[in-house]
C-alpha cells in the first residue's frame, strides 16, 4: 500500500530527528525538569509558554494551544506546506525521499529567485570589469577591500544601460516579470550606476537589492527594490540569514539602521548583528528576532534620528519582552564610522558596557527639561519614577530615589510613595498577564472526563489499554472520544506500533481529533501505569456509563404508557444500578 509507505518514511524521518534540537535551531529553549521552554513564536507572547518534550517528541503552547509534532512546527513556523516541511526535514534527518508523491514541486516563485540569481552575477561581474574601475575606488576608498566585495556579494549596476533587461530577455524572461519584481522600470534597467547590495530572504536567497549612488550626482542615496511577491523591506532583516547561527550561540543580537554598519560590524568579527535598513521597525522584525534571542543591544546612528530611534524601538521591544540594552555614539557617527575612527577594540568595549534600557531613557528624558520650571521638573520626575519601577531591583530602585531626592531636594518618603503606586500598576500588569494564561488553559473539568481523557492517554502509550477497549472493557461517553479511540486502534492495527509524534501527522487533516489529542497529551499525567491504576479509572468511565444509561432509559420509561414496558425498563435500571455496585 502506497500510503503506508509513505507513512513509514514520514515516522522514519521523524524518529531521526530530536524535537528538542529542531526547535532550538529557531528559538532558544531552556530546560526545566524533563521539558524544554521557550517563547512560543506562533502568538504574541513574552513568557515561556512553549513546553517541548523531548520524551513524547511534541510541542505545546499551554497560552495559544498550538501544538503538535517536529512537522507541523517547521510547517507553521515557516509559512510552508506539510510537504515541503517533508522536504526540507527529511535532508535536515538523512533520509532520501524517492518516493514520487513528494518530489519537490516547482515552486511559484523559482522564476523570480532564479531571475535575481541572473541579476545578481550581472551585477559582480560588471564591478570586475574596466567600467567597474570607479566604483570600486570608491569603495576601497571607504575601505571595503576586495575580500569585503566578494563577501558581501556587492556589484554594480551600469550608468545608462539596459544591459540587463536584454540579457534576461535573452534568456527567456519578458518584460512584465522584470517589472513585477522590481529590475525594470518600463523598459528600461531600473537600476543605473549604482552599487549593488544584495538582499537575502529569510532561506538565504537574493530577493531584492539596495542600490548605492557612488558619483554623487544620484538623487537618492539608495534605492531599494519595491514590493514584490518575494520581497518586503520591512520583512526581512539584513544579514538575518547569515546571522542567525551568531545570535543563537551568544543569545544576543546587536541591531543596527544601515547596512554598511553591519558589513562593518562583521569584518571586525561582530557578527551577531542585523540592521532594520532605515529606522522603522515593523511587528515581522521583532517577530523574527523573538526566534533568535531576547537580548538586543541597539546600536543605532548617533544623531538625533538614532536617539529617536533607540527610544522608541527600544521601549517596543521591552513590550514585547526583549532585554534591551543600548550602544550611544557620539559626534553624530554610525557603527561603520565609529569602528573606522576608533577600531575594533574600542567597539567591542562599547559592546561589553551597553547600558539598560531603562537607564538611556532616564537619561533621555533629562533632556530639553526646563529646571526651572516647577511643572516640567515634576512631570520629568514622574516619569523617572515610571521607568524606575519596571526595574526589579531594589537596591537599584533605592538608588534611583536617593538621587532625584538629593537632586531635586525632594523628600525621599514622597518619591517612595509615587513610586509604590508605579508598582503596584506594573504588577498588576503583570499579574494580568499571568491570569490570561491560566484562564484559557483550564476549564475545570469533571472527574469523568479526566478519567476518560487519562485513558485515553493511556491508550496511546500502552498496548493492553488499547487491548481492554477492543475488548469492549469500557468506552467513551462522547462521539469526540470514541473517535479518536478508534483512530488509536486503527493506527495500530495498520502500523504495528503507535508512536504520539506519528500519530500527530496521521491525524493531520482530522482538527477535531487533534485537538483532543493536543488536549490529552498536554495533561499531567502519572507516567507509571499499573494494572491498579487503569482499573481505578476504567470503573469512574463505566460508573458514568451506567449513569448516563440510567438517565437515558429513565427518560425512555417516562414516554411509555405500557405498565408492561415500564416494568421492563425498571427492570433493567434496577439490574444496572446493581451491577455498578
Ligand atoms: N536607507 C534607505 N534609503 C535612503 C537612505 C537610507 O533605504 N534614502 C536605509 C539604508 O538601508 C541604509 C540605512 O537606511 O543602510 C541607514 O541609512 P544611512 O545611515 O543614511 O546610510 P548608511 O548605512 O550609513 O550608508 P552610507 O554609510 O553609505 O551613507
Ligand atoms: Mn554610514
Amino acid at each position: 500500500m502506497k500510503s503506508q509507505e509513505a507513512n513509514h518514511t514520514v515516522s522514519e524521518i521523524r524518529s531521526k530527528l530530536d524535537i528538542v534540537e529542531v526547535i532550538s535551531s529557531y528559538l532558544p529553549l531552556i530546560q526545566k525538569g524533563k521539558n524544554f521552554f521557550g517563547v512560543c513564536p506562533f502568538h504574541d507572547d513574552t513568557n515561556p509558554s512553549m513546553s517541548v518534550s523531548h520524551e513524547k517528541q511534541i510541542y505545546r503552547c499551554f497560552s495559544c494551544g498550538a501544538s503538535g509534532n517536529v512537522f507541523t512546527f517547521v510547517q507553521e513556523y515557516e509559512h510552508i506546506s506539510f510537504r515541503q516541511a517533508l522536504i526540507q526535514l527529511a535532508e535536515r534527518a538523512g533520509v532520501s525521499l524517492n518516493s514520487i508523491s513528494y518530489q519537490k514541486k516547482e515552486d511559484k516563485y523559482d522564476k523570480f529567485y532564479e531571475i535575481y540569481q541572473i541579476a545578481h552575477k550581472y551585477y559582480l561581474n560588471n564591478l570586475k570589469t574596466n567600467l567597474g574601475k570607479k566604483a570600486k575606488e570608491y569603495l576601497h576608498s571607504r575601505t571595503i577591500d576586495d575580500a569585503m566585495i566578494k563577501e558581501f556579494g556587492i556589484g554594480l549596476s551600469l550608468d545608462t544601460s539596459n544591459d540587463l533587461i536584454q540579457l534576461l530577455e535573452k534568456k527567456g524572461y519578458n518584460l512584465n516579470e522584470l517589472n513585477e519584481i522590481g529590475l525594470a522600470n518600463s523598459n528600461h534597467d531600473l537600476y543605473n550606476g549604482r552599487i549593488m547590495f544584495p538582499l537575502k530572504d529569510l532561506s538565504g536567497r537574493i530577493v531584492g537589492f539596495s542600490g548605492r549612488r557612488y558619483d554623487g550626482k544620484k538623487e537618492n542615496k539608495y534605492v531599494n527594490t519595491k514590493v514584490t511577491p518575494i520581497f518586503q523591506k520591512g520583512s526581512i532583516l539584513y544579514n538575518y540569514y547569515d546571522a542567525r547561527e551568531h545570535i543563537r550561540r551568544k543569545n544576543q543580537v546587536l541591531l543596527m539602521e544601515g547596512f554598511m554598519a553591519a558589513i562593518r560590524s562583521i569584518t571586525i568579527g561582530v557578527k551577531n548583528v542585523v540592521s532594520l535598513m532605515g529606522t522603522a521597525m515593523t511587528k515581522d522584525q521583532i517577530s523574527l528576532l523573538k526566534r533568535l534571542s531576547l537580548n538586543v543591544i541597539l546600536c543605532f546612528d548617533g544623531d538625533e534620528a538614532g536617539v529617536q530611534a533607540t527610544i522608541s524601538n527600544g521601549e517596543e521591544l521591552e513590550k514585547q519582552g526583549f532585554h534591551v540594552r543600548v550602544i550611544e555614539l557620539s559626534d553624530g557617527l554610525d557603527p561603520d564610522d565609529y569602528i573606522l575612527k576608533y577600531g575594533k577594540e574600542s567597539f567591542l568595549s562599547l559592546i561589553e558596557n551597553a547600558i539598560n534600557y531603562s537607564d538611556f531613557k532616564i537619561k533621555f528624558l533629562k533632556k530639553g527639561v526646563n529646571f526651572n520650571s516647577d511643572e516640567e521638573v515634576s512631570d520629568y520626575i514622574n516619569q523617572v519614577l515610571l521607568e524606575t519601577s519596571k526595574f526589579s531591583d531594589e537596591i537599584r530602585r533605592e538608588l534611583i530615589l536617593k538621587t532625584l531626592a538629593k537632586e531635586f531636594n525632594i523628600g525621599y518618603n514622597t518619591l517612595e510613595k509615587r513610586l509604590s503606586t508605579y508598582l503596584e500598576h506594573t504588577q498588576k500588569e503583570n499579574k494580568r498577564e499571568k491570569k490570561e494564561i491560566v484562564r484559557l488553559e483550564s476549564k475545570k473539568p469533571n472527574k469523568y472526563e479526566i478519567a476518560e481523557w487519562t485513558i485515553l492517554y493511556y491508550m496511546l502509550m500502552n498496548s493492553k489499554v488499547r487491548n481492554l477497549f477492543e475488548q469492549g472493557k469500557f468506552t467513551f461517553s462522547k462521539e469526540r472520544e470514541r473517535f479518536l479511540a478508534s483512530e488509536i486502534i486503527y493506527y495500530n492495527q495498520i502500523y504495528g506500533t503507535l508512536v504520539p509524534a506519528d500519530f500527530y501527522t496521521y491525524l493531520q487533516d482530522k482538527k477535531e481529533l487533534l485537538e483532543l489529542l493536543n488536549h490529552v497529551l498536554s495533561l499531567e499525567i502519572e507516567e507509571k501505569i499499573t494494572d491498579e491504576i487503569i482499573n481505578q479509572y476504567i470503573r469512574v468511565i463505566r460508573e458514568n456509563s451506567v449513569n448516563l444509561e440510567i438517565d437515558r432509559l429513565r427518560k425512555t420509561m417516562k414516554e411509555k404508557n405500557d405498565p408492561l414496558e415500564k416494568a421492563r425498563i425498571a427492570e433493567e435500571i434496577r439490574k444496572l444500578k446493581m451491577g455498578s455496585e
